[in-house]
């Protein structure tokens, strides 16, 4: 359909081929100098140029994001260093992809922060181009937040500071420079950020080496084994779990608390262990209230998920294979028996109580699709960094209806930085499983309807919310909010 395929235009018309020489032009339907395209620049177009990697399936162990250590601790607080360097992973048996990097691997190194300790980080950005970090699900200062329009420049460095003042979850950190995130993170800009706080460590999950990240994500293959960016992203049709293809796991035989986090651009995956339970334990802010044992994981772009799966249930010998719909992803492997002295407890934790909405707003996500390329809007118009178009009082709870406001069957994910909200209704009905707990990314399909609350209590200052498919953020599918005393 036509407006399908202009879309399909939108990976071929942001970023810059980083790896490969590449021409900065002016971008085809904007004007020079225009605030929303500057520094905005497009490559070739090379759609369907992708090759199905010749891997056979389940040959090669997935890798668990080794967890950094602190360069220094003594003063309560952790601090880090990670460059941000263009580095090359063996994603494809034998072969060099270049990648873009936090700390030189695929899949950045894992930070593991406690409620209450504050960590530092400073990154050096060892790339020809400006680039930055957010800490996704992070309540932090703005001044840390990783707003778009503040980057770190080629051969900078910036300290980041995180107070983690928030209860534990899974979060994660990845570039958010203007116009090139999309191709940053496609590129490895991608690591995994992990909170724990002290009334979580009493329900005694499983923790230590049972306690495992899965950075899952898409991704389409050169016959080089350079990673494709400029294509339709419906051409991803490799997933990767921590960095590999169809990867094996071995497990012990008893329960395992994954982390399952959907670092795609953009994807909806249905994941399933061919039908045996997965019990979900947590949503991007953090455990639910209680564990909901599903048999399908919906997780779309940004959205994390933990899972415990209990494989004291089935003998030695046997492999489940986790897919999303009916590709295979990953397979767990039962090798050994093991003493599991961790609880799955009945309940978790309460969600916090919100105080009685304020304010009601509407937030319509879609595109203008008059021109040569299409541009992103939020009710309306594209992102301007010089727009404040939400003032919110700082303590005050809101709520926010935010559509699908395109009737072109595209997907979406709905993300707020530095809170997290609760999802009231979709719909018009009740929330799917999909939207349960504390969250900061939200599923908003074609038609779709989803009417969420947020507090925004921690700070004040400008931060950015947008559609999480970060090819439609990058062309302007984002509005920016302050929060005011
Ligand atoms: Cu995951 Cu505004 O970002
Ligand atoms: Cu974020
Ligand atoms: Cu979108």
């Amino acid at each position: 359909m036509l407006n399908r395929r202009r879309l399909l235009a939108l990976g071929a018309t942001v970023g810059g081929a980083l790896v490969l020489p590449f021409t900065k032009l002016t971008p085809v339907g904007a004007k020079e100098g225009e605030p929303l395209h500057k520094g905005y620049h497009i490559g070739r177009r090379t759609a369907g140029t992708g090759v199905r990697p010749a891997v056979a399936a389940f040959t090669e162990q997935m890798p668990v994001p080794p967890v950094l250590q602190p360069a220094q601790s003594a003063t309560g607080v952790d601090v880090y260093k990670i460059a941000i360097q263009n580095s090359t992973a063996e994603i494809l048996p034998g072969l060099k992809t270049p990648v873009l990097s936090y700390g030189g691997s695929f899949v950045g190194p894992t930070i593991r922060a406690k409620t209450g300790r504050p960590v530092k980080i400073m990154y050096v950005n060892q790339l020809g181009e400006p680039a930055n970090v957010h800490l996704h699900g992070g309540h932090v200062p703005a001044v840390s937040d990783g707003h778009p329009m503040d980057v770190i420049q080629p051969g900078q460095a910036r300290v980041y500071d995180y107070p983690n003042n928030q209860q534990g979850a899974t979060l994660w950190y990845h570039d958010h420079s203007h116009h090139t995130e999309a191709e940053h993170v496609y590129r490895g800009l991608h690591g995994f950020y992990i909170i724990e706080d002290a009334a979580e460590k009493m329900l005694a999950l499983p923790t230590g080496q049972y306690d495992v990240p899965i950075m899952l994500r898409d991704s389409e293959f050169d016959k080089d084994g350079g990673l494709i960016f400029f294509d339709d992203p419906a051409n991803r049709t490799t997933i990767l779990a921590n960095g590999k293809i169809q990867p094996y796991f071995p497990v012990a035989a008893r329960k395992y608390r994954f982390r399952l986090l959907n670092a795609s651009n953009e994807h909806v995956f249905k994941l399933n262990l061919g039908g045996r339970e997965m019990v979900q334990i947590a949503s991007d802010g953090g455990l639910l209230p209680a564990p909901a044992p599903l048999t399908e994981l919906v997780l779309a772009s940004a959205e994390r998920a933990e899972i415990v799966v209990d494989f004291a249930r089935y003998p030695i010998g046997t492999q489940l294979v986790l897919s999303n719909g009916a590709d295979p992803v990953l397979r767990f492997d039962v090798v050994r028996p093991a003493l599991d002295l961790s609880r799955l407890p009945s309940t978790l934790r309460p969600l916090p109580a919100f105080t009685t909405a304020a304010v009601e707003r509407d937030v319509a996500m879609s595109f203008d699709l008059t021109g040569t390329d299409p541009i992103g809007l939020v009710n309306g118009r594209p992102y301007d960094p010089n727009r404040i178009d939400f003032q919110i009082k700082q303590g005050t709870t809101e709520i926010w209806n935010v559509s699908n406001a395109d009737t072109i069957g595209i997907d979406h994910t709905f993300h707020m930085h530095m809170t997290h909200f609760q999802v009231l209704e979709r719909n018009g009905g009740k929330p799917l499983p999909q939207d349960a707990g504390l969250k900061d990314t939200v599923h908003v399909p074609p038609d779709g309807k989803v009417r969420i609350q947020a507090t925004f209590a921690d700070y004040t200052g400008k931060y950015v919310y947008h559609c999480h498919y970060l090819e439609h953020s990058s062309i302007g599918m984002m509005g920016q909010m302050e929060i005011v005393t």
